[in-house]
């Protein structure tokens, strides 16, 4: 083969590993910049800037209801809600937690309800660290799920009915658009 066609293998390796890095990257950047693109195209329609955030509290809801009604001899499918659970609810405290409350902090002057509100999901996070830790055929599991969704239960209440309500009146037009793909890029991130 002439010199000039000839590819050593080490170039081709280096080529291939370059090739692959970039599909990494773009694996990894491309989700969050669609998905602040869609909330950002929700919400010019009209739309509310927290319906992921309501659509993920419907989901966890039912994670929940799932694993309060599971027997103790029901293991696998008290793992599997479990997952599930955990990762739904990790990409939504993150656009919470990033996002939302210093919004209501920043534009409602509410301190106290964002506190509060950072603590139960600190609560939240110590009772998923106790179901992981128990046996899932132990009927302390139960109490653990049932004390988890009634704390989940009444934080989800508070944020639909009292903070998001004073977010969205606060907001004009453009604030909405940038809060709504603000939280499409935070959970995609995770997601
Ligand atoms: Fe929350
Ligand atoms: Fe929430």
């Amino acid at each position: 083969m002439p010199r000039a066609f000839r590819i050593s293998p080490i170039r081709a390796a280096a080529s291939f590993a370059g090739g692959a890095l970039i599909a990494l990257i773009g694996a990894r950047l491309l989700p969050p910049v669609v998905a602040q693109a869609r909330g950002m195209a929700r919400t010019r329609a009209g739309g509310d800037p927290v319906a992921s955030l309501l659509a993920d509290h419907r989901a966890i809801m039912s994670h929940l209801d799932a694993m309060v009604e599971s027997a103790d001899a029901q293991a696998f499918s008290r793992a599997q809600h479990l997952l599930r659970l955990k990762r739904r609810l990790a990409a939504h405290a993150m656009a919470e937690e990033d996002i939302v409350y210093p919004a209501l902090r920043d534009n409602l002057k509410t301190a106290e309800d964002a506190t509060q509100l950072y603590e139960e999901h600190a609560e939240m996070k110590v009772l998923l660290y106790k179901l992981e830790q128990t046996p899932k055929t132990d009927e302390q599991w139960h109490l653990h799920a049932t004390e988890l969704r009634t704390l989940i239960e009444r934080h989800v209440r508070q944020e639909e009915k009292v903070d998001f309500p004073k977010l969205r009146a606060a907001l004009d037009d453009a604030s909405s658009r940038e809060l709504a793909s603000k939280i499409e890029r935070e959970k995609a991130l995770l997601l």
